[in-house]
């Protein structure tokens, strides 16, 4: 799609849509007022009316109203949504351009109104098309592509919160791309050569160590996860800036590019979806991705993806086992599906050679925090009130949300072992904090913060309008804001 950026008038515009945005119980705007009745049209949030225009000079012929709901209730999200809404309603009906004008709202920054708008145009027109129409003609397409797409901003620093929107999209498309690409090609060595590119690009520091470097550096939690897969393990490590540039930030993701759940195996129902459990290395990709293209400065940041597939056969890893970790913690495995943390063991325990001043996680590591938080919203847990705030502040500014969960300290003595030093599962209770709370053990005690996106890494069922079916590529966004509010603040 050409995404254009201008200032003006959307109606000096040439496209096939003009989308307009409109608050509850407030008048339309010129364009269509003549063609339509003040109560034909009743704005509520994400409800959308296309209505023929009569022919003008930029050759438009029709406008998707859209409703914003009430002005009170108004958010920068609220935005995103009906303008996704609107943009997926000019994709069905195959109309393939179309103009969006970003709205006023008082109280709001019109930069983040712009970055809204964009965000919402670029998000809501990905597809997956790799695989379908290519035998056929591709008439069984819900949503046709756009072409082309203009976004009318009011001034300069609209349209540069327009642009910001484009390249941080890169980064979301490459993760959601990864995360809707089939297991037999996204596997750990594919993760390797994306980082690859992406080092180039960005003059980045690149480490890729393999089943034998992993074992050189002890890591033990990994490799044990690794056994039983033919496919070659990965623990790739991008370094962006240098240390002594600004804060150092950690970044790490869980790569697990298939989890069968190796020997205490998943049932067959969706096991397909486990092709996406290597969501929170793909986040960290994707983020390392739009800052080879952004190049912030005053910053240093470490991105580390800890990739392997967790298969069972005869090499696979057993409960019952023990694996010792990089930084020495010993780990009783009850059970071979809780192996996104070993893998983030050690890639934790890997980046305290970097001294950082925060280390964020992401992985989409546990059922538990998709029965106790849904798909709306990401469970975070912490050892720092400070960052936790700030991982809070850019979830806030991107709409992609975070909540807390309590890491209390009866939870961190569920994650001891009888044998070991840990285990790594405590059971069902409160499974998605006790799988924070062995992650802590491997912190090093610097401000860490873990989320958990399983809820949020797949969207089912259009969960948000600028977020189809599929890999919604969670974590980009939030981290290129926490990133560039360190660089700028
Ligand atoms: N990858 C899964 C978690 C998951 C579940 C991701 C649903 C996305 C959607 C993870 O490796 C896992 O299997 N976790 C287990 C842990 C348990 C064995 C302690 C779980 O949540 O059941
Ligand atoms: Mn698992
Ligand atoms: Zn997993």
């Amino acid at each position: 799609m050409d995404f254009k950026v201008a200032t003006g008038s959307a109606g000096d515009v040439a496209a096939a849509v003009v989308i307009l945005p409109i608050f509850l119980d407030e008048q339309v705007p010129q364009i269509v007022a003549g063609i339509i009745e003040p109560d034909e049209f009743r704005a509520l949030m994400r409800k959308t009316l296309l209505l023929r225009l009569p022919e003008g000079k930029s050759g438009r012929r029709w406008a998707l109203l859209v409703g914003l709901g009430t002005r009170t209730r108004f958010t920068s999200e609220r935005l995103r949504r009906a303008v996704g809404e609107a943009v997926l309603g000019v994709r069905k009906h195959n109309l393939h351009s179309l103009v969006v004008e970003v709205p006023q709202a008082a109280g709001f920054d019109a930069a983040e109104l712009a970055r809204a708008t964009a965000d919402a145009v670029l998000l809501a027109n990905y597809g997956f098309e790799e695989f379908r129409g290519k035998g056929t003609t591709a008439d069984d397409t819900d949503y046709f592509p756009l072409e082309n797409a203009t976004v009318v901003v009011a001034d300069d620093a609209g349209a540069s919160a327009a642009r910001l929107a484009e390249t941080v999209y890169g980064g979301v498309k490459l993760a959601r791309d990864l995360g809707n690409e089939p297991p037999a090609t996204c596997t750990p060595t594919r993760l390797a050569e994306v980082a690859t590119e992406i080092a180039k690009r960005g003059g980045m520091q690149l480490t890729v160590l393999d089943r034998e470097g992993m074992r050189k550096n002890g890591m033990g939690a990994i490799l044990g996860v690794a056994q039983g897969a033919h496919e070659e393990p990965k623990v790739v490590v991008l370094e962006y800036g240098k240390k002594g540039q600004g804060p150092t930030v950690a970044l790490v993701g869980k790569g697990i590019t298939f989890d069968s759940g190796g020997i205490s195996i998943k049932p067959a129902e969706h096991m397909d979806l486990m092709k996406m459990d290597m969501m929170g290395a793909a986040a960290v990709l994707g983020t390392m991705s739009a800052l080879a293209d952004l190049k912030p400065a005053n910053l240093h940041v470490i991105g580390i993806i800890g990739a392997t597939e967790n298969l069972l056969g005869g090499n696979a890893y057993k409960p019952g086992d023990i694996l010792t970790a990089m930084n020495g913690i010993t780990i009783e495995v009850l059970n071979t599906d809780a192996e996104g943390r070993l893998a983030l063991a050690d890639c934790l325990s890997y980046v305290q050679q970097y001294e950082p001043d925060a280390i964020i996680d992401l992985a989409t590591l546990t059922g538990a925090v998709v029965v106790g938080l849904g798909n709306q919203i990401s469970g975070m847990v912490t050892n720092n009130a400070e960052l936790a705030q700030r991982v809070k502040q850019a979830g806030d500014e991107t709409g992609e949300l975070v909540w807390e969960l309590p890491l209390l300290p009866e939870y961190k003595e569920a994650v001891k072992s009888k044998i070991a030093d840990i285990r790594n599962t405590a059971g069902r209770a409160g499974g998605a904090i006790t799988a924070g709370a062995f992650l802590e053990r491997f912190s090093g005690n610097r401000p860490w913060v873990h989320l958990d996106i399983a809820g949020v890494a797949w969207a089912e069922e259009m969960a948000k309008p600028y977020a189809r079916e599929g890999a919604a590529g969670f974590g980009v966004r939030l981290l290129v804001q926490l990133l560039q509010n360190y660089s700028q603040r």
